[in-house]
């Protein structure tokens, strides 16, 4: 994007940094804050976007894959690394959850960030916080806009796979649904849900997410009639009736790789490859038409829009101050072994 329009998001980034400023954080819920690592770790955006360039020289789906990886932590019990969590005596690990098993990816890429981190500033950057910049530098390596991260989460104690099953939106939702789950965190039903959902505009998805739509829609013998024809017929060679739901596609036909707002052009022909993504524009009187018809006109105001629709659900229910934890080792949280002297001390 232009230089003028980036100024822009950092002009809008500081806006919010400084009204929040003037809010005035209480010190028993510390504030998220841009500025948060410049002393402690400056080099984290640079350690994390290196790792992330040099994936997509072999992967260039990572940066989806990444971008979504903050999505599916923050909408579990908020912002705070719990989707990274493996399996434990302790931890029904939430990658299991029904929209992550065999989904989400990314997680081997988060390690590496991490590990690099744990070099440079040891027992400092969480694993929550490292999903939001990767998040964000994902998006803008893909061409999409560039944003200031509020940073400082903390990293939560619990993981919950029954509560990843309960709130995370499922492709097969009607568009009520969708409103609820996003009501339901603390974001709205039509903005947030209208720009966030243009995140499509890169990544795959897998046939089991859509081919209901392909052959026999809702029982009528028919397929979805919001389809557009020809994308339908190619719909239907990747993934024949009885096939391997497995098998992925491109969530934008279009532009797959490219952070732009091809996916809101897509839903106007008839070409949003998700029942989620096409009933945005299709429902009958979806209130949330015609914000899809602005991004589809508008690739500012679609940029500006997710901007600022990213910086609220990184600010979900996020632990701060001394709150939570900064785990050493993303998949486990810290055990004994981790006590610094000081707290071994004080525990005796
Ligand atoms: C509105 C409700 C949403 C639904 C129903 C939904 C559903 C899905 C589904 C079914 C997939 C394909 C998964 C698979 O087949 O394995 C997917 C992929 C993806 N989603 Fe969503 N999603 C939603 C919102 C979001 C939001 C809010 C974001 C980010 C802000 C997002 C980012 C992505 C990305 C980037 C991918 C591709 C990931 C990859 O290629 O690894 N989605 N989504
Ligand atoms: C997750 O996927 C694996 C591999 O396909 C499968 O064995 C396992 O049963 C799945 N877990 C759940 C909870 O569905
Ligand atoms: C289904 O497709 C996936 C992804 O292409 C592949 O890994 C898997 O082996 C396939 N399964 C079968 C039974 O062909
Ligand atoms: C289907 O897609 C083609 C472009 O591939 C477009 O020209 C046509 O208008 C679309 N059909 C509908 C009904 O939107
Ligand atoms: C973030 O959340 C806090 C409360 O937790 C709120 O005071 C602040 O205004 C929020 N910031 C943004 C950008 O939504």
């Amino acid at each position: 994007m232009s230089s003028s329009s980036t100024i822009h998001f950092y002009l809008a980034a500081a806006t919010l940094f400084f009204a929040a400023l003037f809010h005035g954080p209480s010190p028993s819920h510390a504030q998220l804050s841009p500025t948060f690592y410049d002393r402690t770790c400056p080099q984290v955006t640079k350690i994390i976007r290196d790792v992330i360039y040099k994936e997509l020289r072999t992967d260039i789906r990572i940066a989806a894959s990444l971008n979504r990886l903050h999505f599916h932590d923050c909408f579990v019990n908020g912002c705070d690394g719990s989707l990274l969590l493996d399996n434990s005596p302790t931890i029904d690990s939430e990658k299991q959850s029904l929209g992550n098993n065999n989904s989400v990816r990314g997680f081997d890429v988060v390690d590496r960030m991490k590990s690099q981190l744990e070099k440079v500033c040891p027992g400092v950057v969480s694993c929550a916080d490292i999903l939001t910049i990767a998040s964000q530098i994902s998006v803008t390596l893909s061409g999409g806009p560039s944003w200031t991260n509020l940073l400082g989460r903390r990293d939560g104690l619990t993981a919950s796979r029954a509560l990843a099953d309960e709130n995370l939106p499922s492709p097969f939702d009607s568009l009520e649904l969708l409103k609820q789950r996003f009501t339901k965190v603390g974001l709205n039903g039509d903005v947030d849900l209208v720009a966030l959902s243009g995140a499509h505009t890169f990544g795959k998805a897998r046939c089991l997410g859509f081919a209901h739509r392909l052959f026999n829609f809702s029982g009528q013998g028919a397929p979805d009639p919001t389809l557009n024809k020809s994308f339908l017929k190619k719909l239907q060679k990747i993934c024949p009736q009885g096939g391997n739901g497995s098998v992925i596609t491109d969530l934008d036909v279009t532009t797959p790789n490219a952070f732009d707002n091809a996916y809101f052009t897509n839903l106007k022909i008839g070409k949003g490859l998700l029942e989620t993504d096409q009933i945005l524009l299709s429902a009958p009187g979806a209130d949330t038409a015609d914000i899809v018809k602005k991004f589809s006109k508008n690739t500012f105001a679609f940029f500006e829009a997710f901007v600022l629709s990213m910086i609220r659900m990184g600010n979900l229910s996020v632990l701060t101050g001394n709150q939570g934890e900064i785990r050493l080792n993303c998949r486990v949280v810290n055990g004994p072994s981790t006590l610094s002297d000081d707290n071994l001390v004080s525990s005796i």
